[in-house]
C-alpha cells in the first residue's frame, strides 16, 4: 500500500487485512510499538519518526524480513509503509520470490487534504489506534485518552511530506509498468476507497502471471 502520509494506508490496510482474513504489517505500527515498549530500536527510532525522517534501510528490510518469516503470512498479507525507498523495494522483490504476486496500490490524495486530515487526527495515547470521528476525548477500544501523534505537528508533516517526494515517491516509477500496479483516488468517503481498492486488488491479482482469485 503505497501513498503520502495521511493518503489513508493505515485505514485502507487494516479494513482489507480483516476482510480477507490476512495479516497486516504495518512498519510504522512496528516502530511505534518498539518506541512504546522503550527497546533500544524503539528509542532510536523515535527520534528519528519525530523528525519526520525515515529510519534505515537495513533496519527496516531486517524487520519485515523477519516479520514475513512466519506462518501467518503463508497466505498473503497487506504491507502498509513498506517499501519506503527503492533499496526496501529491491529488498521486497527478492522476499517475495516464491511467494503470490505482489499487487502494488497507489493512493492518491491532494496535498490539501493530507494536510487537513493529518492536523484533525487524534490516536488513543495508550492502544495506538486511530481515532473516528465519534470519539470525542476517549479511546473506544480501551478508554485511554486520545492525544496527537507526535508526527503530525505543522512542521514535521511539512518534512515527512518533502521526504515522502524525494525518497518514496521514485519507487511509483519503480512499479508503474508492472501489471500488478494500479493507482486508486484516496480523496473520496472511505467506504468508496475500500471499494474501489477491493475491486482493484482483485482484478490485479487475478490478472497478475501466476496470479490467485481473493
Ligand atoms: P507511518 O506510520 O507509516 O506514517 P505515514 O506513512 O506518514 O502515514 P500515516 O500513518 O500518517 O498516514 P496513512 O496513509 O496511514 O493514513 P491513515 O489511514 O492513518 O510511518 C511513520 C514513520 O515511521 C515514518 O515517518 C518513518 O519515520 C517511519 N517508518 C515507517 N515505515 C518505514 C519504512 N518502511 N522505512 C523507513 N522508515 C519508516 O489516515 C490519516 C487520517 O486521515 C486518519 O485520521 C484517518 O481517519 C483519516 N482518513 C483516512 N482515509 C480517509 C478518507 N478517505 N476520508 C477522510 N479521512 C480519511
Amino acid at each position: 500500500m503505497l501513498g503520502p502520509p495521511g493518503a489513508g494506508k493505515g485505514t485502507q490496510s487494516e479494513r482489507f487485512a480483516r476482510t480477507h482474513g490476512l495479516p497486516k504489517i504495518s512498519t510504522g505500527d512496528i516502530l511505534r510499538e518498539a518506541g512504546t515498549a522503550g527497546t533500544e530500536l524503539g528509542r532510536r527510532a523515535k527520534l528519528t519518526m519525530d523528525a519526520g525522517e525515515l529510519v534505515g534501510d537495513d533496519v527496516m528490510i531486517g524487520i519485515v524480513g523477519e516479520r514475513l518469516k512466519r506462518p501467518d503470512t503463508v497466505l498473503g498479507f497487506v504491507l502498509d509503509g513498506f517499501p519506503r525507498t527503492i533499496p526496501q523495494a529491491t529488498a521486497l522483490d527478492a522476499l517475495m520470490e516464491g511467494r503470490g504476486p505482489l499487487v502494488v496500490v497507489d493512493i492518491v490524495v491532494p496535498k490539501d487534504v493530507l494536510l487537513r486530515r493529518l492536523a484533525a487526527r487524534r490516536i488513543c495515547g495508550v492502544c495506538g489506534v486511530n481515532a473516528p470521528i465519534e470519539w470525542t476525548t476517549t479511546c473506544g477500544v480501551c478508554g485511554g485518552d486520545l492525544v496527537h501523534r507526535t508526527d503530525d505537528s505543522d512542521g514535521i508533516v511539512a518534512e515527512r511530506l518533502k521526504v515522502y517526494h524525494r525518497q518514496t515517491r521514485p519507487i511509483v516509477e519503480f512499479y508503474k509498468a508492472r501489471p500488478t500496479f494500479r493507482k486508486i483516488d484516496g480523496n473520496q468517503p472511505p467506504d468508496v476507497v475500500t471499494a474501489s481498492m477491493d475491486a482493484a486488488i482483485r482484478e490485479a491479482s487475478v490478472a497478475a502471471p501466476g496470479g490467485v482469485r481473493l
